[in-house]
This record gives C-alpha cells, sequence and structure tokens, in this order.
C-alpha cells in the first residue's frame, strides 16, 4: 500500500492543466455499451474508477483498451449482462449500466450497490425512472433482475436531481420508441457531455444542464470519437490547495462558469481570481478569511464534491465557518483525521462547525473515501512538519498523478510504497 510523505509550508506557483472529468468518462464507458461500433473516449485518464468501468466491459464481452491518447472501446462482442456484485461493490456508479444494457441486450442484472463511506446513496430514482420506460424490475436475493420488450419513450419526473438517475434515464431512453422527457433533472456539466457525446454517436437528445432533458428515440447508434471535458472538482482541489497554501496558482482546461459557486468562496476567503477562457488563476496571501457558511447543493450550487476541501481550507482561517453537507448523510467522516492535525472542528449531523486555528501541525492520517483523501493531503501541505497520508487507493480513484501535479507546483510531497 503506497502513502503519501508530505512536508508543509510551501507556497504553490504554476499552471496545471485538469484530467478529462471522472464523472463525465464513467457514464460515456456505458453509452459505449449502446453501439457496436469502436468508441475512443479521447483524454479520459487512467483512474481506477475508468479502469473499474473497462473491467466491468469486459465481464460483459466487451474490449477496452487504454492508451497515452484515451480508451478505445469496442462492445461489438459485449453479449453478457449481468454486473457482479465484486464490482459493484467496487464502483457503486456502474448502476448507470443498467440502462446501457437494457437498451442493448432488453435485459440487466446487477447486485443491489448498496451504501457507501458517504452515505446510503439508494437508487430508486434510477429504478422508478425505467419502470416509468417500460422496464419490469425484481430484486431478489441482494440482485435487481431488469427486463424489458423494446423500451417505449415516457415523462419522467425526478423528485430530487439525480445525476446517476438521470443518466441511467437518458441511456435507457436513447432508443426507445417515441419521445421522453425528464423533467427534475440534474443539471451538472458531465450531464452535458453525456447529451453531447450519445448526439455524436447519432442520438437525438436536447436540454442537459437544464432541469428538463427531451430525448427522441432513434432506431441505431454508431461509433464516435469524443473528448469528455475537463474536470472541475480535480480543478477545484488545485485551487483550493493554492488559497490554503498561499502563492499563485493556474489551473487550465476548465471554464471558470463550471466552478462559480467555489470562486465566488474563495473570493470571500480573500483570493484574487483572474479567469480567461478556460483559464482560472487564484492569487492567496495564504492567511484568509472564513467564510461565515457553505451548503453543498445540485450544480450550480457549490459541489459536494468539493465540501471536504472547502473545510480543511476554513480549518485555518480567521474566524468561525459553517459547512453544511445537504447531498450525503455522511460525508464528514475525514473529520477526526483533521482533528489529529489540530484541526477545531464539531460535527453535528450534516453540519460542520469550524474555528479556525492560526495552522494545523503535521500528523500521520489515513483517507476513507476520494474527497476527504484529498482535502486530507491539502491540510498537510499547509501544516506545519511533517505528515504521512495513509490509503492511497481512495485518492487514486479520481485523481490522475494527483502529487506529480502537485510537486510541479512546488508542494513537498512525495509517494512512497510501504
Ligand atoms: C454523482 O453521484 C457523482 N458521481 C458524485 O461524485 C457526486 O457527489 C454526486 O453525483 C452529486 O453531485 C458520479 O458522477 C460517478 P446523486 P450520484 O444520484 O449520481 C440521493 C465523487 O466524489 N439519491 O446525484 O450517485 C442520494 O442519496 C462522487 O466524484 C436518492 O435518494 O449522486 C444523494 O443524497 C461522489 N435516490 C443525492 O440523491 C437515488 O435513486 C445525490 O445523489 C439516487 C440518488
Amino acid at each position: 500500500m503506497d502513502k503519501f510523505m508530505i512536508v508543509g509550508g510551501r507556497r504553490l506557483f504554476g499552471s496545471v492543466k485538469a484530467e478529462c472529468a471522472k464523472n463525465a468518462v464513467l457514464p460515456l464507458f456505458a453509452a459505449a455499451v449502446l453501439t457496436d461500433e469502436p468508441v475512443f473516449l479521447r483524454g479520459a485518464p487512467p483512474i481506477a474508477d475508468a479502469l473499474c468501468m473497462a473491467q466491468i466491459l469486459r465481464e460483459l464481452g466487451a474490449e477496452a483498451e487504454f492508451t497515452a491518447e484515451g480508451v478505445a472501446v469496442r462492445s461489438a462482442d459485449a453479449h453478457l449482462h449481468t454486473i457482479s456484485s465484486a464490482l459493484t461493490r467496487e464502483l457503486r456508479s456502474s448502476v448507470f449500466m443498467l440502462g446501457a444494457l437494457l437498451t442493448r441486450f432488453h435485459r440487466a442484472c446487477i447486485a443491489y450497490p448498496g451504501g457507501c463511506d458517504i452515505g446510503l446513496r439508494p437508487i430508486d430514482l434510477h429504478l422508478s425512472a425505467l419502470k416509468r420506460l417500460g422496464v419490469s424490475i425484481t430484486e431478489r436475493e441482494g440482485y435487481i433482475f431488469c427486463e424489458c420488450g423494446r423500451l417505449r419513450g415516457a415523462e419522467i419526473q425526478l423528485d430530487f436531481p439525480s445525476v446517476g438517475a438521470t443518466e441511467n434515464a437518458m441511456l435507457a431512453a436513447v432508443m426507445a420508441e417515441g419521445e421522453t422527457r425528464i423533467g427534475g433533472a440534474a443539471k451538472e456539466p458531465e450531464i452535458v457531455d453525456l447529451q453531447n457525446f450519445l448526439n455524436r454517436m447519432g442520438a437525438k437528445v436536447k436540454g442537459a444542464g437544464t432541469d428538463t432533458v427531451r430525448i427522441e428515440g432513434v432506431s441505431r447508434l454508431h461509433g464516435a470519437d469524443f473528448r469528455p471535458s475537463g474536470d472541475r472538482i480535480e480543478a477545484g482541489t488545485f485551487l483550493i490547495a493554492a488559497a490554503l497554501c498561499g502563492g499563485e496558482a493556474e489551473v487550465t482546461g476548465v471554464r471558470p462558469e463550471k466552478l462559480a459557486s467555489l470562486l465566488h468562496k474563495l473570493r470571500e476567503n480573500g483570493c484574487k481570481i483572474h479567469t480567461k477562457n478556460d483559464k482560472i488563476r487564484v492569487e492567496s496571501s495564504g492567511r484568509l478569511k472564513s467564510n461565515r457558511r457553505i451548503e453543498t447543493m445540485p450544480f450550480p450550487g457549490f459541489p459536494t464534491d468539493l465540501q471536504a476541501q472547502a473545510t480543511a481550507l476554513n480549518c485555518t482561517c480567521e474566524g468561525c465557518s459553517l459547512i453544511v453537507e445537504n447531498l450525503f448523510e455522511t460525508r464528514f467522516k475525514y473529520v477526526p483525521e483533521l482533528q489529529k492535525m489540530g484541526a477545531d472542528i464539531v460535527v453535528r449531523g450534516r453540519n460542520a462547525f469550524v474555528r479556525g486555528v492560526p495552522r494545523l501541525h503535521g500528523a500521520s492520517v489515513t483517507a476513507g473515501d476520494l474527497r476527504g483523501g484529498a482535502a486530507l493531503v491539502l491540510a498537510a501541505l499547509g501544516a506545519e512538519g511533517a505528515s504521512e497520508v495513509l490509503d492511497l487507493s481512495h485518492i487514486d480513484r479520481g485523481y490522475y498523478n494527483f502529487a506529480g501535479k502537485l510537486k510541479n507546483l512546488g508542494a513537498d510531497i512525495r509517494r512512497v510504497r510501504t
């Protein structure tokens, strides 16, 4: 198992280019199953979650090969439609394979994904959307069995703008008979990526990025070569790192409007933000003012995937802040590790009350989830003295060459094998 060895206190300077977005790439793997022609996901990084999705496709009989330029997928020989519990446990978001498999094979079987370290993460909205499209679903012994004739277009209204449920419904409706309208849809930029990819394949999808997605079913889809957009969460993580450590860093490859809520908060901290096209630069003195309140919300609100990183930033800001996590039930599990570094945080349910201290001190801490792990790294970069961050498997799920990029910005961070 690897760990990061970090010596805090370095200011960060330089530029880093965001990878293609993890949360855009993952549903595109599912969409690749909709055609028997070759598909190329240009720029897709070999992060652990993408490797896992590739493995899922191989288990279905498809081919998925990573190259320096991206991932080549060929689903011509895909013929299976069951996803094992081991893979579903490893990658919850495999659940949106259901929509793609039902479109391709009119049947699908997936182990119930269950909860994870950030919350219960039910899939009721996914299943009710699929039922509206004509899918019959039975749940037995921890598995979900789905089957359908030709999927029929329908009116779907989501009770909550779930990203995964919106994507699943799009994947199931894209070749259904007639029109589908998804109301109450998630508006995340990754939904727009999925729409653009599907339309590149010959689909007729519109409205992604708004709360209503409309789909006119088509009879077939062809191959495509597509570059997903930049990872706004990776970019936001580096911007927060620079704010926390002090210095001047630029992130390229993500348009500022995709991070408007974060940039607003960083300005509130006292950072200077400069934006031009897909470049975002942050200047920070390092000793910032607390954000009085951060509430995570569906896009365009403050992203839950930057909540842990923003909490780490506020640990050493002047003043107090209230962080409210509205999306997931238990997304503060990283807090005890920050407290080992001297953070003054009290968690009550979905609220974290943070009192800024002048400086954290180094400690040995363990990552428990993807974004919480990234937050521990950021805290260590700003802390006094040496830290180690253990169990990098979580961070590797969503950050490619995380240490290398931070080192290029001037951080004292090394990845060592234990
Ligand atoms: C996606 O997860 C992202 N993952 C998550 O990123 C992100 O945190 C989340 O959207 C919210 O933005 C991918 O895109 C692969 P949701 P998803 O369905 O689709 C409830 C990361 O760190 N809900 O929008 O699973 C659910 O419990 C990951 O990159 C239901 O109640 O999120 C949660 O409270 C973590 N029933 C809320 O909706 C359902 O059927 C948001 O979940 C589905 C969801």
